[in-house]
């Protein structure tokens, strides 16, 4: 598929420079935020990182290797990945390909940093119905209205995002090109998932002063 080779040569690209930005401290202060969310929410090993990248969540929420199971669809973030954790597990996946959820007992799903977002609307819908089914806890961290807002643009109906330009040294340059799920386009599917019988909830962690100040990025987490 074109979209997913765009997708892993971006991360590619940047896989050696990603955990750089890990050092600044309005990331680690986001991180400090988010990950502390989720465990006050509840975390239970097992856990499936799709769309793991280098495996950040494996400090944060101090898992064991037979307590995590990570997937990516980019080789170079992967490589990363098994300098970073050696030991632990992590696959080349397409969190998109259907048989991706196989029981394997985890019990928790998490997709952060906007992992979940390289897709359609449909799809990302349909990914989350079968995780809002099958585990325990699900957290998909999204791609907020005003992440990068001043250099973005090009939404479209469907809320599908293409940014433009970002201003970040390291990171981003060569996202300019990848369709990318943000806000907008998860208020539909609030819309269209009133259908659904499955507990949802929404929490807007950027768009308030606390975390402009920590980050300039604005994420969403759908969590369950
Ligand atoms: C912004 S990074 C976030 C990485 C990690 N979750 C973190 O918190 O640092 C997005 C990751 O999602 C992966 N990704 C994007 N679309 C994917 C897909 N369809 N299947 C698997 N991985 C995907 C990318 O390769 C990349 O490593």
């Amino acid at each position: 598929m074109a979209q997913n080779s765009q997708v892993s040569n971006h991360y590619n690209s940047i896989a050696r420079e990603y955990d750089l930005h890990d050092n600044t401290n309005q990331l680690v202060a986001t991180d400090k935020f988010i990950y502390g969310f989720i465990q006050r929410h509840g975390c239970v090993p097992n856990i499936i990182d799709l769309g793991c990248g280098t495996g950040r969540s494996i400090d944060w929420l101090k898992l064991m290797p037979h307590e995590y199971y990570g997937i990516d669809i980019s080789e170079g973030m992967l490589e990363q990945f098994k300098i970073n954790h050696p030991g632990y597990r992590c696959e080349k996946k397409d969190i998109y390909q259907p048989d991706i959820l196989s029981n394997r007992g985890e019990k928790t799903a998490i997709s952060l940093y906007g992992s979940p977002c390289y897709t359609t609307l449909d799809k990302f819908i349909e990914l989350t119905k079968q995780l809002w089914a099958n585990f325990l806890h699900v957290y998909l961290l999204l791609y907020g209205v005003e992440r990068n807002a001043e250099t973005f643009e090009a939404q479209s109906e469907m809320g599908i995002l293409k940014p433009l330009v970002c201003d970040s040294k390291t990171l981003y340059h060569l996202h300019k090109e990848i369709p990318t799920l943000k806000w907008k386009g998860i208020d539909q599917f609030k819309k269209k998932n009133l259908t659904l019988s499955v507990p949802r909830y929404y929490i807007n962690i950027g768009i308030d002063s606390l975390t402009r100040q920590v980050e300039r990025f604005a994420w969403v987490m759908l969590y369950k």
